[in-house]
């Protein structure tokens, strides 16, 4: 049993940590502890001590208790007017017309699995127990349903709160959050994911100095703030260290405060953004919040993540494709734009097929009138011209080529220049007396209208009914704008879940991407439905260290949509290796995003045979326990992937020091007494990058730009030097110094020629 109740305390295990919590004489909820597992954990010593009040405090009930003050007590929950003047999960205004409230234990009970929500997406419940707390105001029959659900083996609590009206007048609700919790201060950190279009999950990390710091999103989860945020207790590294992380199974605006008091304690409260948020919760109704999930390590950030990574892995991502090694997909956007006929799609799929991709993926520009991104979204009319054969033939021959075919949609918005927004303008969101704001030209279609949902649902399941789609790419490519009121953002959120389940709870065998301009909507609502989210536009491999590398602090591997596209980069311009871009897309779920004609044929050579290296380490790479190392050195990134039968590591570096002679690989989580092999997976060279340098190594003098050498380079490489080691575990462990890199005093095979942006990537199995 994971819960436990008695006396008034509730006790909540995991396999490592314990949550716990207890009822007070007055009836609060109080927290008495969330961290490190603890047995029997003795109340009296955990419990904050407060004998003797603080002065300038306001006491709940002086009579009864001259002690007894809100502001000074660790809670699980908080309202108004009572004397805790703390950031409160709650406000709400009652039917006298006051926000004041005051929530106290009612009842409870235990229940196996989850209770099951009615208008948001959350988490399977596999193996889990909940604890349904209720609570009533003290003074009107208004109900809050304090949810718990344990996943012990994840490490993983989820919380959320659901309020219920049994009043005879409404309920305005003006902020309910799905959680609340109080934790003693140790110096945190916050660390959240901020950024932008192509400048996803930046790591911010500040400070908490007594005040607040909010995390949030005033337009679904966003670019600019994913919803996910940790708490770093102060020292804390990768690897050791109290960290918490809380995210939410929600996609729409979010906020998480979190906040030091002057007396110490940090209170972290999660949910709904209350950005213009008003609901009237009439009499009768409830309002219920989105699923927060919350985990605690004494691992540092690492083992933060390594259980959130299980937790989604196994209990928010789902269909058939949940733990199936993700299809190499060639993806036509980059290639063609809106640029193509059936007869070059065809030839890019056979291009990739000989490279050893698996899926073929038709981007946008296949319906209506859609040959610029200012017309045709809304319709799905398939555009005869560029598709004589339809969808429907395309798929066929794309099967026939041996590959599964996909397909691009963007069924939330609409052009003005589209046959559906002539025929219902009323159906997109804008306001009647305003000039609409457009984003990439375009309106977002109302999800709040049942007619509009099955318009959604009935085009998107008739294509991938008749079409034999196995892949879908479902884009989102503007914030919201010109909308009506708070309560319409939420509502607009039950509508896109409806329409997804309706859409695919049905076809489990359908592998679906999100996208929203890249990352833009990478959040746990987001997974319950696609198994993997377009991770940014960026594809840039060093910029997808930062990308990729801030996304995994809360998600995993196998979540991240990563492609290899073309150099120099359509956004920034570098110039990185092959590899570099093979190997950073290989921690993902890997694709190419370019036309193979585009390579050298040497290149397409070397891809194909670095994709058949991938098949090796992919499940790996996507399904293995994943963890950052640190090297000390800011330019050199290492990540490490490991299953059963097989480590993998890559090992980048984006800046070159000429003098560098320590180069240690660094390996964690190998059996000491075992003996494993450590090889390096063949790292290309490229003949007309060395330009001039070709003469420490050639006979005789070849100028750079000369014709032999760019004719050499489109038909020769040379090999780096691979590392090769049979070592002990623990021999592994403790660091296995690389051979040096070229600095320009000598050549010799076992040098390493590689600079700037450059990475290797390093393959250890058991020796039998
Ligand atoms: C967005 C996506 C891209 C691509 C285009 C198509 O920008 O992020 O991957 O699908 O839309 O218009």
């Amino acid at each position: 049993m994971s819960i436990q109740v008695s006396d008034g305390v509730f006790r909540l295990h995991t396999a490592e940590t314990t949550y716990l919590f207890r009822t007070t004489a007055f009836g609060h909820l109080e927290s008495l502890h969330y961290g490190r597992r603890v047995e029997d954990a003795d109340v009296e010593s955990l419990r904050y001590k407060h004998e003797i009040p603080h002065g300038s405090t306001v006491l709940y009930d002086e009579k009864a208790d001259p002690s007894y003050c809100l502001e000074e007590l660790p809670l699980e929950w908080s309202g108004v007017g009572k004397g805790d003047f703390r950031v409160t999960p709650m406000e709400l205004r009652l039917p006298d017309g006051s926000f004041t409230c005051d929530f106290v234990y009612d009842s409870h009970r235990i229940e196996s699995g989850i209770v099951k929500m009615d208008t948001l997406p959350q988490s399977a419940g596999i193996g889990a127990e909940t604890l349904l707390v209720t609570l009533k105001d003290k003074a009107f029959t208004v109900y809050l349903d304090l949810y718990y659900t344990v996943y012990e083996a994840e490490n993983v609590i989820t919380r959320r709160a659901v309020l219920r009206n049994a009043e005879q007048a409404p309920v305005l609700l003006k902020r309910l959050m799905s959680y609340s919790l109080d934790l003693p201060d140790r110096g945190y950190t916050v660390a959240t994911l901020s950024g932008g279009w192509i400048n996803e999950a930046n790591v911010i990390e500040r400070k908490l100095e007594t005040g607040m710091l909010v995390n949030e999103s005033t337009s679904f989860s966003q670019h600019r703030h994913n919803p996910a945020v940790a708490l770093l207790s102060r020292g804390a590294t990768e690897d050791s260290g109290l960290v918490y992380g809380f995210n939410l199974v929600y996609g729409g605006n979010h906020q998480t405060s979190v906040e030091l008091s002057p007396t110490g304690l940090v209170r972290i409260t999660g949910g709904i953004n209350p950005y213009c948020f008003l609901w009237e919760l009439q009499p009768g109704e409830t309002f219920e919040t989105p699923e927060a999930v919350m985990t605690c390590s004494l691992g540092g950030k690492n083992g933060m993540s390594q259980n959130f990574h299980a937790f989604v892995q196994k209990q928010i991502v789902r269909g058939d494709w949940q733990n199936k090694e993700r299809p190499i997909l060639i993806n036509n956007w980059e290639a063609n734009f809106f640029q193509f006929r059936q007869n070059s799609l065809l030839r890019l799929a056979k291009r990739g097929k000989r490279l050893g991709c698996e899926l073929f993926v038709l981007d946008d520009g296949w319906f209506g009138a859609r040959n610029t991104d200012t017309a045709g979204l809304g319709d799905y009319t398939v555009n005869r011209k560029k598709l004589p054969e339809g969808l429907e033939g395309l798929g066929k021959r794309v099967n026939g080529l041996g590959l599964s075919f996909g397909l691009w949609f963007e069924p939330e918005n609409v052009n003005d220049d589209s046959d559906l927004y002539r025929a219902h303008p009323d159906w997109a969101i804008q306001r009647p007396n305003r000039t609409p704001a457009l984003g990439r030209h375009q309106k977002i279609l109302n999800l709040t209208l049942p007619a509009v949902r099955d318009y959604i649902v009935e085009n998107v399941s008739h294509i991938l009914d008749t079409c034999p789609i196995a892949y879908v790419k479902w884009d989102m490519n503007r914030k919201v704008s010109d909308f009506e009121d708070g309560a319409f953002l939420h509502r607009y959120m039950i509508g896109y879940y409806e329409v997804l389940s309706r859409i695919f709870r049905p076809r489990p065998q359908i592998l679906l991407e999100g996208c929203a301009s890249g990352g833009g909507r990478f959040d746990l609502g987001h997974l319950c439905f696609a198994q993997q989210i377009w991770a940014s536009d960026d594809t840039d491999p060093i910029e997808r260290l930062r990308i990729q590398g801030g996304l995994s602090l809360f998600y995993p591997v196998s979540t991240m949509g990563a492609h290899v596209s073309m150099a120099p980069h359509q956004q920034t311009l570098r110039h990185t290796p092959l590899f570099t871009r093979f190997a950073v897309a290989a921690f993902g779920a890997f694709g190419l995003e370019l036309d193979p004609m585009d390579l050298t044929p040497i290149e397409r050579k070397v891809l194909t045979s670095m994709l058949s290296e991938y098949r090796k380490i992919r499940k790996t790479c996507q399904f293995g326990t994943f963890t950052r190392v640190d090297t000390g050195n800011p330019y050199i990134i290492q990540w490490q992937a490991q299953s059963e039968t097989q480590t993998v590591i890559l090992r980048a570096k984006t800046l070159t020091k000429a003098a560098q002679v320590n180069d240690l690989l660094t390996v964690t989580g190998l059996d000491p007494h075992k003996t494993y092999t450590c090889r390096e997976i063949q790292n290309p060279l490229f003949v007309a990058g060395f330009g001039t340098l070709l003469k420490h190594i050639l006979p005789v003098k070849i100028r750079s730009y000369s014709h032999i050498l760019l004719a050499a380079n489109k038909r020769l490489k040379m090999d780096d030097y691979a590392e090769q080691y049979r070592a002990s575990g623990a021999q592994l462990m403790a660091g296995v110094q690389l051979h040096r890199s070229f600095i320009g005093t000598g050549y010799s095979e076992k040098m390493h020629m590689q600079g700037d942006d450059s990475a290797m990537l390093f393959v250890i199995t058991e020796d039998s």
